[in-house]
């Protein structure tokens, strides 16, 4: 067996730890609890109320106290993840409105909804982007002046997974209902960060990913509001009301309801202590490095994340070197990395390419520590200097 490497873990944003009490919770749906909860006999009906009750624990989460007549939380449609979800919402508004053909996007949106708009434009529908500025924030009167009665849907992510803002989503659902649009969020990263009130929310869909917040990879949600027409892409059996085909995936499931629960019960500390440890990992760096800007805006961000340009050197050089030190963190999105072209949410607020390209996202999370924070303070400054050294672009 390999001995585990100590891992310094700041990719939180691109996936997090599954949590033990988590994993514990599945466990038994990996092993003896393997029916299916469509199933008639018994066997198989343990397993359907293993599914209601995560239902209900995501509900909880999500503030949903409403059910419908069999007594579940059908307003949770549970998908397989994130750009599942983000698919599925984008999709059923082009179903549901084919009177209306137009739909309005952020620039700033993960691909899950970026490629989906493209694609959405190959089959006929005209989407408009809504711009950023340098601190990544949408103008809202802008936003307005693209969204008409021709509009099918609009979809803002609430949270940035590159620079941590946080968008006015409550305001732009109701932008959207003016013009009889429908409105959804793309919440994989806000969900466990931030309250979520979907009984006194405006939204209409909302997406969100299990391995964001420490359930297992394989799972994700779709909420609907009640009343709302959906009609799914997957298209299969009766399974989740017939709304999304396909046996469940069960033991994902219990993970994400239990994931739900503590992200529920965490939001405090997410709030308080990730925030602080965020806030030390950010000053740490910036009072010992020059020439460098911390990205987005400041005042509406995630608590667990900061966006750091070190301006003249390559984002790539410097993972490198601080993965020798066990160091994880991202350069743009996990999504985009590997890719040599800087990325679209730091193009989109107009960072300079010498900025762009020396970008790294530190995205923390309730497993880190203070000693962690201090061990990437005190090694990250000579990594910089000595990349810096070395670069044609920094002036000597
Ligand atoms: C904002 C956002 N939306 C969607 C996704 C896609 O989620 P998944 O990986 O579950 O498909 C991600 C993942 O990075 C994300 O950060």
């Amino acid at each position: 067996m390999t001995k585990e490497k100590r891992v310094i873990y700041f990719d939180n944003n691109a996936t997090t730890a599954v949590d033990p009490e988590v994993f514990e919770e599945m466990r038994p749906y990996l092993t003896g609890l393997y029916g299916n909860p469509s199933s008639i006999h018994n066997f198989g009906g343990q397993v359907a109320f293993a599914v209601e009750k995560a239902r209900a624990q995501v509900a909880d989460l999500l503030g949903v106290k409403s059910v419908d007549s069999k007594g579940h939380h059908s307003e949770i449609i549970f998908t397989s993840c994130g750009t599942e979800s983000d698919n599925a919402a984008l999709f059923s508004a082009m179903f549901t409105c084919p009177k209306k053909n137009k739909f309005v996007v952020s620039k700033v949106e993960h691909p899950a909804v970026l490629n989906v708009a493209k694609e959405l434009e190959r089959r006929g529908c005209r989407v408009s982007y809504v711009p950023v500025d340098s601190r990544g924030r949408i103008d809202l009167q802008r936003l307005e002046e693209m969204v008409d009665e021709e509009t099918a849907m609009v979809s803002i992510m609430w949270a940035n997974n590159e620079i941590g803002n946080l968008y006015p989503v409550e305001e732009i659902a109701a932008i959207a209902h003016k013009y009889g649009a429908l409105f959804h969020t793309d919440a994989v990263q806000a969900v466990g960060k931030v309250p979520v009130d979907m009984d006194n929310s405006a939204i209409d869909m909302l997406s969100i990913s299990g391995h964001k917040l420490h359930a297992p990879k394989g799972v994700g949600i779709l909420y609907v509001r009640r009343g709302q027409r959906f009609r799914p892409f997957m298209i299969g059996g009766h399974q989740e009301n017939g709304r999304r085909g396909g046996t469940e995936n069960v033991a994902g499931i219990v993970a994400m309801g239990k994931a739900a629960e503590l992200a529920k019960a965490g939001l405090e500390h997410e709030n308080t202590v990730v925030r602080a440890l965020r806030d030390r990992l950010e000053k740490g760096i910036v009072d010992q490095v020059p020439t460098i800007r911390v990205n987005g805006d400041l005042e509406h961000r995630l608590p667990n994340t900061t966006s750091i340009s070190f301006e003249f050197i390559e984002g790539e050089s410097i993972l490198m070197l601080m993965d020798q030190l066990g160091i994880c963190a991202s350069s743009g999105s996990a999504c985009t990395t590997g890719s040599l072209e800087p990325s679209h949410v730091l193009r989109a607020m107009g960072l300079p390419y010498t900025a762009a390209h020396g970008t790294i996202r530190f995205s923390l999370s309730r497993y880190n520590t203070e000693e962690e924070v201090d061990f990437v303070v005190e090694h990250l400054p000579p990594i910089i200097a000595r990349l810096r050294h070395i670069s044609p672009y920094w002036k000597k």
